[in-house]
Order: structure tokens, then sequence, then C-alpha cells
């Protein structure tokens, strides 16, 4: 492709937001016009979602997991992570505490744990809902009917990464999981009406640009509401430990062009992109994120969900994290909203 193609490539990104396969890897391997690329995904961002950034409060409320996917800090076979798992007295009062620092919705992640069964799930999740916040879970692959009292008991959103659109590479670093039951999972998210979260590890070991440009096109097929795309960093104590993990740089891109083929959507500067560059999430919403998830997690908890090695705001309270990012967005003349941040459809 010469440097006129690739421009002409980004303008029909912006204007169209549709590109084929080979577009979109033309321009994620371009090195040349980069600036122009993130500058395209941030006027689209701009156009169609505003200048303002919604904040995700983040409940870290259980370490333990039944999986052992090979990338992860959390998976069961780490003998080194103290588990850990919050009451539901704790969780509803770091719930409380966010609504108290503004925040309008709060993210319940944690990792694959039975322990927390559909009665328990389904209580604090009513609870959460009388504080007046938007709940979005990211509690990995249930049932359908577990979906379904989810969504019944007032959950708005589910995060689930497809991690990767490689069902062959998704199956070889999930063992024992399998790939048609993620996409399954999420069709049922979706028909359930729950807002829809997915997304992608970027730069896991065998993962090629063509399986990335098709991560973005399964994103768009599946009519995401939310994509958080982030780079994969190695873990001492799991398997992957002497991989070479992915860049920042990569994964904005991968973020830019979700932002350019799916312009409505919200899109998160995420955690992990911090972890890997300092102004990771700054330059994250200049590149078409809109959206921050700090983490409200209190205590020793923090350092005990530790995914991956640098994991950001580990020793810092929820205040501080409040203030910080507060003063990070004001810093870029953007601003912080105070609506429920729902999807607004417009394309
Ligand atoms: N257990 C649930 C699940 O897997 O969907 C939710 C929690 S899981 C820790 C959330 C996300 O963390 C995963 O979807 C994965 O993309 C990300 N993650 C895990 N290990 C990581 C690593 N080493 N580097 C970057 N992200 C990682
Ligand atoms: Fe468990 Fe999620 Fe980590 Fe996989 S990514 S080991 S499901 S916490
Ligand atoms: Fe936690 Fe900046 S957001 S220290």
């Amino acid at each position: 492709t010469d440097k006129k193609d690739i421009l002409a490539l980004i303008e029909k990104a912006e204007t169209t937001h549709e590109l084929t396969k080979d577009e979109i890897v033309a321009l994620l391997i371009d090195t040349e016009y980069e600036a122009e690329f993130f500058a395209a995904a941030d006027r689209v961002r701009r156009m169609y979602v505003g200048d303002e950034v919604h904040l995700r409060g983040l409940i870290e409320f259980s370490n333990t997991c039944k999986q052992n996917c090979l990338y992860c800090g959390l998976r069961r076979d780490n003998k080194k992570v103290n588990r850990y798992r919050l009451g539901p007295e704790t969780i509803l009062d770091f719930a409380t505490k966010a609504k108290s620092y503004g925040y309008r919705t709060v993210v319940l992640q944690s990792g694959e744990d039975e322990w927390f069964d559909v009665a328990a799930m389904v209580d604090i999740i009513k609870k959460i809902k009388e504080l007046g916040l938007a709940i979005t879970l990211s509690v990995g692959e249930k049932p359908r009917e577990v979906y379904q009292a989810y969504r019944d008991a007032g959950a708005d959103r589910y995060l689930l990464r497809i991690e990767t659109t490689d069902k062959a590479l998704y199956e070889k670093l999930d063992p024992g999981m399998s790939w048609d039951n993620r996409v399954k999972c999420l069709q049922d998210i979706k028909e359930l009406g729950f807002e829809l979260g997915t997304g992608s590890l970027v730069g896991i070991p065998g993962q090629t640009i063509e399986s990335l440009a098709d991560d973005v096109l399964f994103f768009k097929s599946m009519d995401a509401d939310m994509i958080g795309v982030g780079p994969f960093i190695p873990n001492p104590d799991t398997p992957l430990a002497k991989e070479a993990g992915g860049t920042f740089e990569l994964s904005t891109k991968v973020m830019a062009m979700t932002r350019l083929l799916l312009p409505d959507i919200n899109i998160p500067a995420t955690t992990a992109m911090e972890s890997l560059n300092p102004q990771g999430r700054v330059l994250a919403l200049q590149r078409g994120a809109n959206v921050v998830m700090p983490n409200v997690t209190e205590g020793e908890y923090r350092q005990l969900y530790l995914l991956y090695p640098g994991k950001i705001c580990i020793n810092d309270t929820p205040a501080h994290c409040r203030s910080c990012i507060t003063g990070k967005i004001q810093g870029i003349g953007r601003k912080v909203a105070e609506t429920h941040g729902f999807r607004v459809k417009r394309a």
C-alpha cells in the first residue's frame, strides 16, 4: 500500500466506518501515518460521543477462579495468590462509597467463583440498584438462565472479552474452555438486553495482525456496546511468563480502529494501557476512548487482584484515584460526565 492509499483508507474509515479485513490490516501495520490515524479516531470519538468521560467504579470482589487461562495471574494453578472474597456487606459498602465519589456505575468483577451463587449475586445486584447506580458485571461465562436472573435483578451491562477471535489460539490459552461457548454467552447477553461489552488482549503469543483485524470485525458483527482492548502483560507466575507481551502502541491502534468502525460505542482507556505507559489513559482518551474505570476496591485486596505485574493504583485509595483521574481528564480539556453513560446509538 503506498502513502496516498493509507491516507485514503483513514478517510474511508472516518467517513464510512466500514473497512475490509485487508484494509484494517494495512492500517494496523502502517507506522508512517499513525498520528493521522489517531487524530481521525479522536475526531470520530468527539463527533459521536462528545467530550464527556464516563467513570465506572471498579470493585474487584473475588480473586478466586476455577478457570486456568494461561495469561492470567488469578488462574487456579497459581498457588502464590492469597485468595480473597468480599462479603456482600463489603461490596455494598464499596458501592455506596463509589456513589459518594460521583460514579454513576459500578463494575463488579471477579474470577469465575462459584461461591457467589445466583441467589447471592441477585441479592447484591438488587441492593446496589437501590442506590440508583448502573451495574456492569464481569464475572465470566454462565448459563443463559443465570444471565437472565442477573438481568431480571437489574444488572445493566456485561463485560466478557472474547480475548481473541482465533478459536484455536483461544482454546490453547484458555484450557478447558470453548470458544463457541464464549460466543454463545455473548449472544445470550445481547439477547437478554444487557449492554454487551467484549474486547481483546493484544499481543498474546501466536496472535497475528490478521487476527486482530478479525477481532474488530467481530466486535462490529456482534453490535457490541462497549469494547475494552488492552495489551497482554506477561505475569511471572504463569506459563506465559517468558513471552514478549503486547505493546501500548498496538493496543491503542486496535482501540482507535474500533472507534473508527464502531463510532458510537463506549470505549475504556484500560488499566493495562496505563500500566505500560504512565500517560496511557490520557493518550488512549485522545485516540478514541471515552470511559475510564477507576478502582474503588479498598485495602489489601487491590494488591491481591494481580492479573499482571506493574498494575497501576495498587497502593492508592479510591479517593486518591478519584482526584487523580479527574485531574487527568480536566488536564486535557475533557470533562467528567454526570449521566449513567449508556450507549446512545447513532450508527
Ligand atoms: N474472570 C472474568 C473473565 O475472564 O471474563 C473477569 C475477570 S478477568 C481477570 C478480566 C480480564 O483480564 C480478562 O478478560 C483478560 O483479558 C484480562 N487479563 C487477564 N490476564 C491479563 C494479563 N496478563 N494482561 C492483561 N490483561 C489480562
Ligand atoms: Fe479466571 Fe478471568 Fe483470569 Fe481466566 S481471565 S483465569 S476466567 S479471572
Ligand atoms: Fe489511581 Fe491515578 S487513577 S492513582
